[in-house]
């Protein structure tokens, strides 16, 4: 392919280059206005010992109206284009000084600096900086930042410690030095919940949460997360904060979760604002783990940053995993740990799978954006935890302290972080890195063999070929096993097996009887097991894994299985399923939420792709009916059991958004859907009256539209909760993703004929659309109608905001699947936006890989 066949040129890992020069210190000055602001910049620039090319003096700079620049003080003209400027500078160290001017109100693809609902914002990640000023917009130029902002806003918010304040301004002094991207900005009329926290060592730092009039009495939870976030970082990983005050911002127009920036966090409004009444137990674990995740950052990507955006999972896939650490140690770690494989499986696998498929750190990109996925964030955390179980957590603990040790302050990547565990265990660890190069998840086939007295254990690993890597090599895989006894006491605790061949065999000697292997134990690595067994191995292991997460996935395939042979062959609910369920749902020594997880059918993608890999074309209509049948069956089954199990799950002390609370509940939601297939929507209208908090409220009208009934209580939801944004996207989206196959586009459509639907906002847009293209079988149906929705929307959405329209394209990367009319339908969709004039360079990109 040539370089330039979709949106612009590839930038290639290979072709790094140190910047020419180095940046001592930034000041910035910013006069606010919503259609003219003005940024005045003063840099000083010195020439970079360390550059390898001859010194080319470009700024990137993109949406600018330069107003002047000078260079020590004398006026220059330098020489501007779309992406930047170009200009002749003294031999030495000088002082560059530009005024640009821009215009947030018109800024609707956020990024750069842009107005939400009347306050200012900003995101830079990855290259947002450069729609604010002239700068070299890349993670490698580190430097120390002070800002002053002038506005006659009250509250004026940058990075750093607040310096000075005064009528009409505010100064801000960042001592770290940091790249462009972690700059931010904050202006508007915000109200603030203050808090404090004390450090290991003494130092006492402001705490805030900054929100918009309104939302003051939802942001408790946020602080008391800030707060065990900080206190975790010390206790687990020896980490302190480092400036006297630290902020968080809610704003309502966010593409993404929330942002690192140093010492100013800025949130999408859903994910920090919660209040029992309005946020569900869901979305308070979520937010605790983003409110964590990006206090992480303040140690895994701003003290250390990446060097080039290559390296963007070294500190995305440390931080997801440092999140997923804290909250398995703030709730359930093996309820964490199961919802952890479920999500890589949903989104990393379907990722990995197809023509999006890209290593945890690609080697070419032509919008970064792109590349902030599943697999450099999800699978780039599950490398980590595979280096960590290998290495032990003595040697994770000391691998670490040397990294923090050795790279504060440095712009790192991969290679210095693998350095590290190399001199902190002495382990080689250059199989290991295939991990970041290699895309593609790996398929590890089991057998074994008992002789009488020896159990033999075989594996075999297959790396799939994926878009520009027809080859692989075999990967270090660690994987945990454990063995049973045919009375189902364990004989053979969890022995982690390293896998580092294409095919290799284990023994185990002493064994009485032929055991039953337990394998994979705890997910130990994210690899798509292979193994002949029989649904009484998985009702066995079901009943008695000692391994949670084996446990819930005999269940799982037990599910499975029995719902292949319903869509596929016809056959009626397989008896030992439900039996096995049965017995499950009533053993009360188990933790409701286990329970629940356990409960869930495999999703509608996730038998797609399981018809796949059998070489078959999935039917999403099929696949629809079946699990529908199947929900049926266990109600049917449970219908005797149903009334009791509700009530004894049923919360009813006040609320705690706490795992043992929210696991009820959401144990007793699943119970509720089974009895409104039952009751007529009974018991869920009682619940949907009584509800005092968003988790039972929801978890009833859900039920009841599950079931083709409720439509008065949506309304009544609508009525109740219309001043509420984030709650007002939950109606949006739950109407689209329980519509009936033939109706989902059609309901999707109407709502977005509503006065309070718009696409500006990105929670409101991927409410409607997000849940379409997550309404397998609506999105799927027969019609095409979903397709050419999505499609028409993203073709409004691009000139708008192109990072959320391209992230939504990949709605459609599963489409080779699917039958010849189907792929015909979604490739005439994919190639009317990709013969858009003017398309934008993020859709551009993501459009071509799909259809590649
Ligand atoms: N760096 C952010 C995070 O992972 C994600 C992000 C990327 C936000 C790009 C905005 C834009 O925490
Ligand atoms: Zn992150």
């Amino acid at each position: 392919m040539k370089d330039t066949d979709t949106g612009g040129p590839t930038i290639y890992l290979k072709d790094y280059q140190p910047f020419g020069f180095v940046v001592r210190d930034v000041s910035l000055r910013f006069v606010l206005h919503p259609t003219a602001t003005r940024v005045h910049s003063r840099i000083t620039f010195a020439p970079n010992p360390d550059a390898t090319a001859p010194r080319d003096f470009f700024l990137d700079g993109e949406d600018l109206k330069l107003i002047e620049a000078r260079i020590d003080g004398t006026p220059v003209t330098p020489e501007v284009t779309a992406e930047g400027l170009r200009c002749d500078v003294p031999e030495g160290e000088f002082v560059w000084e530009t005024e640009v001017e821009i215009a947030p109100d018109e800024n609707t693809a956020l990024e750069g600096l842009y107005m939400s609902n009347g306050m200012y914002s900003t995101q830079c990640e990855a290259q947002g900086f450069r729609k604010i000023t002239y700068y070299p917009d890349r993670p490698d130029v580190m430097s120390v930042f002070t800002v002053r902002i002038e506005s006659d806003l009250p509250v004026l918010l940058s990075n750093g410690n607040k310096v000075a304040t005064g009528e009409g301004f505010a100064e801000w002094h960042d001592p770290w030095p940091k790249p462009a991207y972690l700059f931010a900005l904050v202006a508007g009329e915000l109200l603030n919940l203050p808090g404090s926290f004390t450090t290991r060592s003494g130092k006492e730092v402001e705490l805030n949460v900054w929100v918009r009039k309104g939302d003051e009495d939802k942001c408790d939870f946020a602080m008391e997360a800030l707060k065990k976030s900080m206190k975790w970082d010390e206790d687990v990983y020896g980490r302190e904060y480092d400036l006297d005050i630290f902020n968080i911002v809610a704003v309502d127009d966010f593409n993404m979760g929330a942002m690192e920036n140093k010492g100013l966090n800025i949130f999408n409004s859903s994910a920090v604002l919660a209040s029992p009444e309005t946020a569900t137990d869901g979305n308070f674990e979520r937010i605790e783990a983003i409110i964590a995740h990006e206090y992480f950052h303040n140690w895994t990507g701003n003290r250390i940053t990446c060097r080039d955006w290559f390296q963007l999972c070294l500190k995305e896939g440390l931080t997801v995993f440092r999140d997923s650490q804290f909250t398995a140690d703030m709730r359930s770690a093996p309820v964490k740990r199961i919802g952890d494989a479920l999500d890589l499986r949903g989104r990393q696998f379907r990722e990995d799978g197809g023509p999006l498929a890209h290593p945890v750190r690609p080697e070419s990109f032509k919008e970064i954006n792109n590349f902030y996925t599943a697999t450099v964030y999800e699978k780039g955390a599950e490398v980590i935890g595979m280096l960590k179980r290998l290495v032990g957590d003595e040697a994770y603990a000391k691998a670490l302290d040397l990294y923090f040790d050795r790279h504060d302050g440095q712009a790192c990547t991969i290679e210095d972080w693998l350095k590290v565990f190399e001199d902190a265990t002495g382990r080689d660890l250059s199989q290991f890195k295939l991990w970041y190069s290699q895309a593609g998840t790996p398929k590890v086939t089991m057998s074994e063999d008992w002789d009488g007295a020896t159990y033999t254990v075989t594996l075999k690993q297959q790396v799939p070929p994926t878009p520009g890597q027809p080859e692989k090599a075999p990967q270090v895989i660690p994987f945990a096993l454990g063995l049973l006894d045919p009375s189902g006491k364990e004989v053979q605790p969890t022995t982690l097996l390293e896998l580092t061949e294409a095919e290799q065999s284990f023994t185990f000697k002493g064994l009485k009887n032929r055991p039953i292997p337990s394998p994979l134990r705890g997910f130990s690595a994210p690899v798509i097991l292979d193994r002949e067994t029989t649904n009484e191995e998985r009702a066995f292991l079901l009943a008695h894994d000692t391994d949670p997460f084996a446990r819930w996935e005999a269940g799982r395939q037990l599910a499975k299985s029995a719902l292949i042979a319903m869509i596929d062959g016809g056959q009626a609910p397989d008896a030992a399923y439900l039996d096995a369920l049965r017995q499950l749902v009533k053993d009360e020594t188990l933790d409701p939420a286990f329970r629940a997880l356990t409960m869930a059918l495999p999703s509608e993608d996730d038998l797609a792709q399981t018809f796949a890999d059998m070489g078959r074309t999935p039917d999403p209509q099929a696949i629809w009916d079946g699990r529908e049948a199947m929900r049926g069956a266990v109600a049917e089954v449970l219908k005797d059991d149903l009334t009791l199990l509700y009530a004894a799950n049923t919360v009813t002390e006040p609320f705690r958004p706490d795992a043992e609370q929210g696991g009820k509940r959401s144990f007793a939601n699943v119970i509720l859907s089974l009895m409104t297939r039952q009751d007529n929507g009974d018991a869920a209208r009682a619940q949907y009256a009584a509800a005092d908090n968003m988790t039972q409220q929801l978890g009833a009208l859900s039920a009841l539209l599950a079931n083709d009934l409720g439509s008065l209580e949506l309304g009544a939801f609508a009525d109740q909760w219309q001043g509420e944004r984030l709650v007002m996207d939950k109606w949006f989206a739950i109407q689209v993703s329980h519509a009936r196959p033939d109706q989902a586009a059609q309901v999707a459509s109407d709502l977005t004929e509503r006065p309070d639907f718009t696409m500006k906002n990105p929670n409101r847009f991927r409410a409607v659309m997000g849940a379409l293209a997550m309404n397998q079988a609506g999105f799927h149906h027969a019609s095409g109608a979903g397709y050419k929705l999505l499609a028409d929307w993203l073709i409004k959405l691009d000139p708008l905001n192109p990072q959320t329209t391209a992230r939504m394209c990949s709605a459609f990367q599963t489409w080779r699947r699917y039958d010849a009319d189907r792929q015909g339908m979604i490739r005439e969709e994919l190639e009317r936006i990709a013969a858009l004039p003017g398309l934008s360079r993020d859709t551009s990109e993501m459009v071509g890989r799909i259809l590649e």
